[in-house]
């Protein structure tokens, strides 16, 4: 049933390019200029006359919800508010009818996701759900929403579950965009074609695998690592550590690169490896000189950057290639090589890779 697989988790890693296509089948048509979802269409105006959209999960979903959150702004602009779900239902929070709630979970059963989403409810908010388990309870308590077809999802470290609902929430947003009119008509369509395109650069970003399983020899004995990203690409920083920390035990944090001069720089010496988004968009520069404040502190860099890349490369200590996409979409592309890396320090750690200890698949106990 792992189809091959040693593990569950690198089935499901695997599987992202077929069921990213799955999530979007007969909802994204791209040469015809439509976006879909059964269960938006009858609410857009909710979305587009709200005050504010507010985001409730947990873990690698709320990762998946600070994506989202620069997606909405940027692509929608509606402003975003991203919150752990257990914070959220706790801290007597200011939500009204005119406030749009979006639930994303994977299991559809995680307890204080669900119960942000009763507490919404309560206070009259519009509240949609992004789950992958068909039929599960915040699918049912949700007022409308868009399953992600993933398909399940074994592994206790969510892989696919976390691009397929990237690519949801990156439709609805297309969606929204084209009904707000934010997006210029050429945008719209180029990130339409685009997405159709991830499919195909995520299988190629999973070649580098005999490359990053390399990359993990060489570091699965440290003891910390950083990650470091910008934009769109620091909750995949995030994501990245926590994927490490969940399965290997190692000690991993995510920050965004620029934070690193207010406390974490001094970490830095020759035993700590940081893991840096360095791909080619807006922040490039900026990030190859936080690359450089690292470097000179005798940091150990391991860079994911987009093919042909030379500048970063040059200075890196070790890369992972992704193709080049929007930046818009790229945490669905610089995602792959995080997982991966993490995936091989576990196994080569001899961890538990598909039930790590102390952790449980659907956490529906607060
Ligand atoms: O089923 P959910 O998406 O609601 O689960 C949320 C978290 O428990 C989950 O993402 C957890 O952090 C994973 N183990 C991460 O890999």
């Amino acid at each position: 049933e792992k189809g091959g697989y040693d593990h569950f988790m690198l089935k499901e890693i695997y599987e992202q390019p077929s069921v990213i296509k799955d999530t979007y089948r007969g909802r994204l048509l791209a040469d015809k200029g439509i976006v879909r979802l059964g269960g938006l269409e009858d609410h857009i105006k909710r979305f587009t006359n709200a005050n504010r959209i507010i985001i409730v999960a947990c873990g690698t979903s709320w990762h998946a919800g600070l994506v989202a959150e620069y997606v909405f702004e940027d692509l929608v602009r509606i402003p975003v508010e991203v919150e752990y779900a257990s914070e959220f239902r706790y801290r007597n929070p200011i939500i009204t009818e005119k406030d749009v709630v979006i639930a994303i979970s994977q299991s559809g059963e995680t307890a204080d996701t669900l119960a942000a989403i009763k507490l919404a409810k309560q206070k009259g908010a519009f509240v949609y759900g992004v789950c992958n388990v068909v039929g599960s309870t915040i699918s049912r308590e949700t007022h409308s929403g868009t399953y992600t077809h993933a398909g399940p999802e074994i592994g206790v470290a969510s892989t696919k579950a976390f691009t397929t609902q990237i690519t949801v929430l990156t439709m609805m947003a297309l969606r929204l965009a084209k009904s707000k009119g934010t997006l210029s008509q050429s945008d719209y369509m180029l990130h339409l074609r685009e997405l159709d395109m991830i499919p195909g650069k995520v299988e190629e970003a999973l070649q580098s695998d005999e490359k990053i399983k390399e990359i993990a020899k060489v570091f699965k004995d440290a003891a910390n690592f950083l990650y470091l990203g910008r934009g769109y690409n620091f909750p995949v920083a995030l994501e990245g550590a926590l994927k490490l920390k969940e399965i290997s035990y190692i000690h991993a944090e995510g920050y965004p690169a620029a934070e690193m001069k207010h406390g974490p720089i001094a970490l830095i010496d020759e035993q700590m490896p940081v893991v840096v988004i360095a791909i080619n968009n807006n922040h490039y520069e900026k990030v190859v000189s936080n690359i450089q404040e690292i470097k000179s502190r005798a940091g150990k860099i391991i860079a994911v950057v987009s093919e042909g890349d030379t500048t970063v490369k040059e200075m890196a200590d070790y890369v992972m290639e992704v193709p080049v996409t929007p930046e818009t979409l790229s945490p669905l592309v610089t995602t792959i090589p995080l997982q991966l890396l993490s995936y091989h320090i576990a196994v080569m750690l001899g961890r538990d890779v598909d039930q790590p200890r102390n952790l449980a698949k659907s956490v529906t106990v607060e």
